[in-house]
């Protein structure tokens, strides 16, 4: 089968890719390398093609797609804090790029689009833990683009008929997401200060929770929607439905490696949720996907692999 990954040089979508390149699909990677690299397809580079653009290019988007069943839109601007900096901007991609990918499914003729949503859109709101039909309010224009365009993914499977999922990820951490970038995620800014034994600082006093998935569950989650009978429209959580707070994460990787640097502790940074844990229910029952990595075990898996990188 022939698919498109956008954002496919990307930390969760180089090892999407990876994973269909194994499985035999012939896989097109659109992606502008603003923060996806070329270095993270490098096991799978001659098997791909890339081609460099953006999903805010229609025309690029048309040519990508061109004669593919299914594709996986990853592809964002995924930093809360630049979507604060710049909501233009961040929107004409995160949203307008959303958009263009449906379009262009339709136009080409493109069975099934699986949209990676976030659980930002739930906000600060919603009970614990949070299922799918919990009410959204959202807190950044990051969260507030990834809703809009997932109402989008949502509807033009009653309107037009294209086979659509959204997966609403939660925190997913694993090899390739990049420490030095400045959309990070905390794990591998982390595992970074960690390895080289400088203390991180935790925004906040630690005790806000997330629910961490490696990416390895996040890619199975992707596999899993590609192949679901008539999902039409279906919205998912992917998580492991397991709350851990940054101190207790920070705690089990010092304990890890051995040995770390006490935490420093700065103001809690607007925009951010203070507790996260999703019900995974829908996940089990629509797609047959649970999370089978426990966090401790990614995170060791993770520490090994910064390490054999580093240098
Ligand atoms: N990492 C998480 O915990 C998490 C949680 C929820 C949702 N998500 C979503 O998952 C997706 C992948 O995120 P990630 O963590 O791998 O981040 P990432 O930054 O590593 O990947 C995003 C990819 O999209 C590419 N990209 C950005 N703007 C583009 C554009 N205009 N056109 C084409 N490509 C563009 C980047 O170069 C990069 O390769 C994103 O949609 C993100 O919002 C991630």
């Amino acid at each position: 089968m022939k698919v498109l990954v956008t954002g496919g040089a990307g930390f969760i979508g180089s090892h999407l890719v990876e994973a269909l390149v194994a499985r035999g699909d012939a896989v097109v990677v659109l992606d502008d390398l603003s923060t996806g690299k070329r270095a993270n397809l490098a096991a799978v580079a001659e098997k791909v093609d890339l081609q460099v653009g953006s999903v805010a290019d229609r025309a690029a988007v048309d040519r990508a797609i061109a004669g593919c069943e299914v594709a996986f839109h990853q592809a964002a601007i995924a930093s809360v804090p630049k979507t604060i900096e710049a909501p233009v901007e961040t929107n004409a991609v995160n949203f307008g790029g959303t958009l263009n990918v449906l379009e262009a499914a339709r136009a080409a003729g493109t069975r099934r689009v699986i949209f990676a949503s976030s659980a930002a859109v739930y906000g600060d709101e919603a009970p614990l833990p949070v299922a799918e039909d919990a009410p959204v309010a959202p807190l950044s224009p990051y969260a507030i683009e990834k809703l809009c365009a997932e109402h989008y993914v949502r509807v033009w499977a009653p309107l037009f008929g294209l086979e659509t999922v959204a997966l609403r990820y939660f925190n997913v951490f694993g090899p390739r997401q990049d420490p030095k970038s400045p959309y990070s995620g905390v794990v591998s800014i982390f595992v970074d200060r960690i390895l080289k034994g400088e203390a991180p600082t935790i925004f906040g006093d630690g005790e806000q929770t997330r629910d961490f998935v490696a990416v390895a569950d996040v890619v199975r989650a992707n596999l899993a929607a590609a192949t679901v009978d008539r999902p039409e429209g279906l919205v998912c959580n992917v998580a492991r439905g397991e709350a851990t707070s940054l101190n207790q994460l920070y705690a089990t990787l010092a304990d890890l490696a051995g040995g770390a640097p006490d935490a420093l502790y700065g103001p809690a940074r607007a925009g951010d949720v203070r507790h996260s844990r999703a019900v995974v229910d829908r996940a089990r029952d629509a797609l047959g996907f649970v999370a089978k990595t426990p966090v401790r075990d990614g995170l060791a898996a993770l520490l090994d692999w910064a390490r054999s990188t580093a240098g």
